[in-house]
């Protein structure tokens, strides 16, 4: 099948293709995101109609192919215009959100296999994504949820997976956390957060002094990348459990075949 090779590239390794994304961002001139101030979407939210239209029209809603058949997601899939598009006619930021990545999926699969993990207890989702594994959460009973992401757009498409498993939309938070006094959790989910090796040592930095500062549990979803493998923090991990991924996600992911829950405990 012949694919596109920009999104393609994307997909199988993001951290290579940031530049290009960002290149194709200010190539097309386009000033920062309208709703870029209002780093807060609380529950509920209304969001931009245009904003809306441009996500239903240019993602497909699937529930297929990953770890999780029971969430449904909006996803760049293989029959939206923009997988076979050039990646420079994409008008926004990387759409990380538009993926549900391997790791995302095994943390996800455990918190609905295991509800107990979050059942009444604060969860945040660092690097939400898609937020698939903050829906996970709210599906096994956590009592108070917030989602967050850099990427602003990540936030309107949590909201609208939000809808389409019939959940009253969390708070989500679109600004960088990790530079700001942290709050207390229960437990703090990363699914494949492990791409870049500065983004890996800020989070090691920041999920010791979670743990130490406020007893936080911390469970990382991860398909072996290398950032994460060969990162430091190996030595304060336990596993929890592996799963072998679906036929699609390993095509969508260049041949990785497992993903694994890991336990963070300094
Ligand atoms: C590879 S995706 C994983 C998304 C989701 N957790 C999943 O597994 O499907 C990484 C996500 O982290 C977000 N991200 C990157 N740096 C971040 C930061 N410092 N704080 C919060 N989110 C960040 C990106 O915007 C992106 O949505």
């Amino acid at each position: 099948m012949a694919l596109s090779l920009s999104w393609k590239v994307f997909a199988l390794f993001p951290t290579n293709c940031c530049s290009l994304f960002l290149r194709a961002v200010r190539s097309s001139g386009l000033p920062s995101f309208p709703w870029g101030h209002c780093p807060w979407r609380g529950a509920g939210s209304i969001l931009d109609p245009e904003m809306k239209a441009f996500l239903e029209e240019n993602t497909e809603v699937t529930s297929s192919g990953s770890l999780t058949p029971e969430i449904q997601l909006r996803l760049l899939t293989s029959r939206c215009k923009f997988w076979w598009e050039k990646a420079d006619l994409w008008p926004y930021s990387d759409p990380y959100w538009a993926i549900y990545w391997p790791g995302g999926q095994a943390l996800s699969r455990y918190l609905l296999d295991n509800p107990d993990i979050v059942r009444g207890k604060s969860v945040l989702d660092l690097g939400s994504g898609c937020g698939a594994t903050a829906i996970a959460a709210k599906m096994s009973g956590a009592s108070r949820i917030l989602a967050n992401d850099i990427d602003p757009i990540a936030g309107m498409a949590i909201t609208l997976n939000c809808e389409l498993n019939q959940l009253n939309p969390f708070p989500i938070l679109t600004k960088n956390i990790l530079d700001l006094e942290q709050d207390k959790w229960d437990l703090v989910v990363l699914g494949d957060m492990f791409y870049d090796e500065d983004l890996a040592d800020s989070l090691h930095r920041w999920l010791k002094k979670c743990f130490w500062t406020h007893t936080t549990q911390i469970l990382i979803g991860d398909p072996g990348r290398p950032q994460f493998s060969g990162h430091s923090i190996q030595n304060q991990l336990h596993k929890v459990v592996e799963y072998s991924l679906p036929e699609p996600t390993r095509q969508e992911n260049n041949g990785l075949t497992t993903s694994t829950v890991w336990h963070f405990q300094p």
